[in-house]
C-alpha cells in the first residue's frame, strides 16, 4: 500500500500538462464492444481505471493489442463472452458501461451489480429501466444483473428519472445498434457524454442532441471501429487550479479545456483568486487570502460534484464561511472529517457543509476513502504546516497519472513510499 509524504507550505510555481478525460475514455472503451475489428484510441491516460477496463475487456474476448504511450489498439472481432465478473466490477463501478453494449453485441449480458463505495448507493435501477424499454428482459440473480435480448434490442422513448451520466452512455451505446430511433429525455449533458456521441458517430451511428437534455439515435446494423483522441480530463484541471490557488501559487495549467470549467473558474473569481483562461490553458495565481463562497453541485453545466472536495479543501483557508451543498451523491462528504484533523472547521448537516475559515492547517496522517476525496487531502497537505503522510493512495491512483511528478514538477515537496 503506496503512501504519499507531503511537506506543506511550498508555493506551486511554473507549468503542468492535463492527461487524457478518464471519465471520456472508459465510455469509449466499452463503445469498443460495439464494433468488431481494431479501435485505435489515443490521449489515453494511465490510470488504475483505464487498466481494470481493460482487463474488463479482455475478459470479455477483446485483445490488446498495444498500448504505447497514450496510444491504445484494442481488437474486439473476438469478443464472445457476456459476463462481467463481481471482483472486477466491484473495483470499479464504471464496469457497468459494458451492460448496454453487450446487450447490443451478444443479445445478453451478465454484469455483477457494482455495490455501493465510498460515496453512495450507486444503483443502476434507471439504466436497467432504460434497457428492458428497448426490449431486454433482465433479472437481478445473486449480485448479478441478467439480461438477454434474443431479437436485438429495439428503440424506445426514454426518461430518466434523475440525470445519470453512466445511465445516459449505457443507453446510447445499446440504441446505436437497435432497431429503430431511442429518445433520451433528461439526457447527461456532460462533455464526456458529447464526446462519445461524436466517437459513436464517427463509426457510423446517428446521433444528434448531444450536450443537451433530449438526445436521439437512429440505430446502426453495425458499427466501424473506433478512431479518436481522449480529451484532456476537466477534473485534474480543476484539481491543478485549487492546488495553484491554495499554496498561493503561480500556475500555467496547459492542454487543457476552459470552456470545461467555466462554473469553476467563475467561482474562485469569486473568491478573489486570479484565473486567466488561454485557447487550451489556463493560469491560476493564488493570492495570500481569499473570500468564502457557497457551492451547490449539480449535474453539468452545474459545479462538478468531482470537485467538491477540492473546493472544500480550499475553502477551509478562505476568509468567512463558505456553504457547500452537495446534490448529487448522498453521502460524499467523506473528506471533512480528515479534513478536521488538520484543524479545519466544518460543520455536517445531512447534504450541506458549513466551513468557517482558520488561518492555517496543519499537517497530519490521513486515510484517502474515495477518489476525489484522497485528491482534497492531497490539496490540504500542500497548504498544511509541517508533514503529512496520506495512505491508501491507490484510491488517487485511479484518476491522476503521476499526480506526485506533476506536483514536484511545480515545486511541491512529495513523494511515494512503498
Ligand atoms: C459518473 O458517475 C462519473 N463516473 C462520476 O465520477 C461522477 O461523480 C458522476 O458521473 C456525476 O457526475 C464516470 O463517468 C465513470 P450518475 P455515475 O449515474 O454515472 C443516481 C469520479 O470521481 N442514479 O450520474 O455513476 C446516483 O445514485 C467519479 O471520476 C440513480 O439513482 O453517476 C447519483 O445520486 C465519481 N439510478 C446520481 O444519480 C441510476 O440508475 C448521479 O449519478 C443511476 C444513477
Amino acid at each position: 500500500m503506496d503512501k504519499l509524504i507531503i511537506e506543506g507550505g511550498r508555493r506551486l510555481e511554473g507549468t503542468v500538462a492535463i492527461s487524457g478525460a478518464k471519465n471520456a475514455v472508459l465510455p469509449v472503451l466499452a463503445a469498443t464492444l460495439l464494433t468488431s475489428g481494431r479501435n485505435k484510441i489515443s490521449g489515453v491516460p494511465r490510470v488504475r481505471d483505464v487498466f481494470t477496463m481493460i482487463r474488463l475487456l479482455g475478459e470479455l474476448g477483446a485483445r490488446l493489442e498495444s498500448f504505447e504511450g497514450d496510444t491504445l489498439v484494442i481488437d474486439t472481432s473476438g469478443v464472445n463472452n457476456p459476463e462481467a465478473p463481481y471482483e472486477l466490477v466491484s473495483t470499479m463501478r464504471a464496469s457497468c458501461l459494458v451492460l448496454g453494449p453487450l446487450l447490443a453485441r451478444l443479445g445478453q449480458a451478465r454484469v455483477s451489480l457494482p455495490g455501493g463505495c465510498a460515496i453512495g448507493a450507486r444503483p443502476m435501477d434507471l439504466h436497467i429501466k432504460g434497457l428492458q424499454a428497448m426490449g431486454a428482459e433482465i433479472e437481478l440473480v445473486q449480485g448479478y444483473i441478467h439480461g438477454t435480448a434474443e431479437k436485438g434490442l429495439k428503440g424506445d422513448h426514454i426518461y430518466f428519472d434523475t440525470v445519470t451520466v453512466t445511465g445516459t452512455a449505457n443507453l446510447m451505446m445499446a440504441a446505436a445498434l437497435a432497431d429503430g430511433e431511442t429518445i433520451l429525455e433528461n439526457a447527461a449533458r456532460e462533455p464526456e457524454i458529447i464526446f462519445l456521441a461524436d466517437v459513436l458517430g464517427r463509426a457510423g451511428a446517428k446521433i444528434e442532441g448531444q450536450g443537451s437534455d433530449v438526445i436521439i439515435i437512429q440505430g446502426a446494423t453495425a458499427l466501424k471501429p473506433i478512431e479518436c483522441r481522449i480529451f484532456p480530463d476537466r477534473i485534474e484541471a480543476g484539481t491543478f487550479m485549487i492546488a495553484a490557488a491554495i499554496t498561493g501559487g503561480d500556475v500555467e495549467i496547459t492542454n487543457c479545456i476552459p470552456h470545461h470549467l467555466e462554473s469553476l473558474i467563475h467561482k474562485l473569481r469569486e473568491a478573489g483568486i486570479q484565473v486567466e483562461p488561454g485557447d487550451n490553458s489556463l493560469r491560476v495565481k493564488g493570492q495570500d487570502r481569499f473570500r468564502s463562497i457557497d457551492i451547490k453541485t449539480q449535474p453539468h453545466p452545474g459545479f462538478p460534484t468531482d470537485l467538491q472536495a477540492q473546493t472544500m479543501a480550499l475553502m477551509t483557508l478562505a476568509e468567512g464561511q463558505s456553504i457547500i451543498v452537495e446534490n448529487v451523491f448522498e453521502n460524499r462528504f467523506m473528506h471533512a472529517a480528515e479534513l478536521m484533523r488538520m484543524g479545519a472547521e466544518i460543520f455536517l448537516d445531512g447534504h450541506t457543509a458549513i466551513v468557517k475559515g482558520v488561518a492555517r492547517l496543519s499537517g497530519a496522517p490521513l486515510m484517502a476513502t474515495d477518489l476525489r476525496a484522497s485528491a482534497s487531502l492531497v490539496l490540504a497537505a500542500l497548504a498544511a504546516k509541517g508533514e503529512s503522510v496520506i495512505s491508501r493512495v491507490y484510491h488517487i491512483d485511479r484518476g491522476y497519472e503521476g499526480i506526485e511528478k506533476k506536483l514536484v514538477q511545480m515545486g511541491a515537496s512529495i513523494r511515494r513510499v512503498k
